[in-house]
């Protein structure tokens, strides 16, 4: 495990391209893969949850010629036409296990087995298991409802209307992509608006999405699907680290290039804004489908404690960690609320940020749906773990560069999963090499 230390700096500056969203990479190797055609991917993040698709879908049988990261080539086979492998290893990637069910319950052949990592073998899959079954599909968890996972495709789906308790746009997507081997209409409905990368893609690729009010549907059978070439942005949930970073040292300011501004993703500008961040927004053109621009931040003393509610969750699910640091340089008492799915994402993430605030000398309480951060106005700095977390291990480091004393983060080698290469781009705006 990877210690590294992050120093306090005076300043940060510079323009940053950060490496490209991990949720349209995830879904267009998945879609390439289904096409009737062999589609080129510009700029697919290269991770290591990324590469866990890449491998899953060639091991399908549809090869992706190429590197990730420059440029791929995923030769499609088809809706249908996916020789699924007997087992998959779906590493830390809770997308690549939740969407590919809701493909392989649509292609013939043997069952499968998709297994992960520890971290991916605590998180529950039953959400995605009943509505499947309830269509017809055969998906099978273990004892407690988490992975392994055992798929057995082929056989006859009903088109269904599911009513989510939760705000999962990884669910949401299980289940649009099941609808696509459905006779008729299926159809989800969220509590609360989650990322649509899914539907953008699907209806991209011809096929027929349908919106109504906070519904989405798909309609069944779909006979071919033909995603176009495509470039992927920028990952917002990675700029968002540069963002929080830039409102605490930036000097002048720090600006972030061609990032994705899909609107179930950037909850976290209106945080910052009411908090006093002073984040500039500059459109571009769209990438992917994708609503997409600049970034500018410039540093803020002075922050105000805000309170976070449960409709605003979704919006900014991977960014809540970051809203505890925040607050820990705010004045008075941050609340996040209403967000549980916390508890069960790579880490129990109110357990985990909760943890790394303390250890860097910030008052800090669990509650059972969130948090609440005490600002003093600083960061005293400290020690802390990524617990394998990617997010916690990024948290840490940009804590460090506006700390007191720095902070030290251990395991930080999780970053690997989502920004391989964040430690360059930090010393590239100015900060300590991490
Ligand atoms: C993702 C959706 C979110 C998010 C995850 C990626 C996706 O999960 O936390 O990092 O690509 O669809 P949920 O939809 O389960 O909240």
């Amino acid at each position: 495990m990877a210690t590294v230390r992050s120093s306090p700096v005076a300043a940060l500056t510079g323009t940053l391209r950060v490496p490209s969203d991990k949720s349209i990479t995830h879904r267009a190797l998945m879609l390439g893969a289904l096409s009737e055609h062999a589609v080129g991917v510009d700029m697919p993040l290269d991770s290591a949850d990324t590469a866990a698709t890449a491998n899953a879908v060639a091991a399908c049988g549809a090869d992706v010629d190429g590197l990730l990261g420059d440029h791929v080539v995923v030769h499609g086979r088809g809706v249908r036409g996916l020789r699924p492998h007997p087992a998959i290893d779906c590493a830390n990637a809770g997308t690549l296990m939740r969407l590919f069910s809701g493909i392989l319950v649509g292609q013939d052949g043997q069952s499968i087995i998709l297994d992960g990592d520890a971290s991916l073998r605590g998180r529950p899959m039953a959400r995605i298991a009943r509505p499947l079954r309830a269509m017809g599909a055969s998906v099978f968890t273990a004892p407690g409802g988490t992975p392994p996972l055992v798929v057995s495709g082929g056989t006859p789906l009903r088109a269904m209307r599911h009513e989510l308790t939760v705000a999962s746009a990884q669910v949401k997507s299980a289940i649009l992509l099941a609808g696509m081997y459905a006779d008729g209409e299926t159809w989800v409905v969220e509590p609360a608006p989650s990322r649509d990368h899914t539907e953008r893609m699907l209806a991209a690729s011809g096929v027929d999405v349908m919106r109504d009010g906070d519904a989405v549907g798909v309609r069944g059978p779909v006979a071919r699907l033909d995603l176009p070439d495509m470039a992927v942005p920028a990952d917002f949930s990675s700029a968002a680290f540069h963002l929080v970073a830039g409102a605490l040292r930036a000097d002048p300011d720090v600006r972030l290039q061609g990032v994705n501004l899909n609107p179930g993703r950037t909850g976290l500008l209106g945080v910052m804004r009411r908090m006093g961040a002073d984040v500039t927004v500059r459109e571009t053109a769209p990438v992917a489908g994708e609503p997409c621009g600049d970034l500018v931040v410039r540093r803020t003393d002075g922050l105000r404690a805000t309170d976070v509610e449960a409709a605003e969750v979704p919006s900014m699910i991977d960014e809540l960690p970051l809203v505890g640091l925040l607050a820990a340089f705010a004045t008075g008492v941050t609340t996040v609320r209403g967000a549980q799915e916390l508890r069960v994402k790579e880490s129990d993430r109110v357990r985990t940020t909760v943890a790394a605030l303390r250890g860097m000398g910030v008052d800090a309480q669990e509650l059972e749906d969130g948090f609440s951060v005490m600002g003093q106005g600083r960061v005293p700095g400290g020690a802390m773990e990524s617990a394998g977390d990617h997010r916690l291990a990024m948290l840490g480091v940009v804590a460090g560069l506006a700390s007191d004393d720095g902070v030290s983060v251990g395991g930080f080698e999780a970053c690997e999963v989502s920004y391989p290469t964040f430690a360059r781009d930090v010393a590239a705006i100015g900060g300590v090499r991490a």
